[in-house]
């Protein structure tokens, strides 16, 4: 299950996302906005972040104008490891190195074809499970260093 949530900066965008996982029959969760009319992004990827966080869903997909403020919001919750991507290369790193558990894109920043190549990568795209990878991710969510 995927939880999705957009301010009024992706929420175009978001309704391509919506189409092509609807098309590929994968599950998802809609967490506003509801319309192109401005709103305040740390509201969606509060919700989506808490959504990844009790278990709700699986991994999140977060899009706001530039992908930026509402990946920052995101990522002030402990356990989120949300990942700004612009291009299909970061999409696939950030699973196998970081385990990212949301997605993020800037609506005004790419388009369709892109942000759709970038969410099929970032969904298909497994953790390595490798031990410098999973040490690295503990070191993010400790005070050990
Ligand atoms: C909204 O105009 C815009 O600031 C927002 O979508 C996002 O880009 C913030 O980081």
């Amino acid at each position: 299950m995927i939880a999705l949530g957009c301010d009024h900066g992706g929420f175009e965008l978001m309704q391509e996302v919506k189409a092509h996982l609807t098309q590929k029959g994968i599950e998802f969760m809609d967490f506003g906005t509801d319309s192109a009319e401005a709103t305040d992004y740390p509201i969606y990827a509060k919700r989506v972040a808490r959504a990844v966080l009790s278990g709700q869903c699986d991994r999140g997909i977060l899009i706001c104008g530039t992908g930026i403020g509402i990946s920052i919001t995101a990522n002030r919750f402990k356990g989120i490891r949300c990942a700004l991507c612009h291009d299909v290369f970061s999409a696939e790193a950030t699973r196998q190195h970081n385990d990212a558990n949301i997605l993020a894109m800037g609506g005004r920043v790419v388009g369709p074809g892109l942000a759709l190549m970038i969410v099929d990568t970032f969904l298909s795209t497994p953790f390595s499970n490798a031990t410098r990878h999973q040490n690295r991710i503990r070191l993010m969510e400790t005070d050990e260093i």
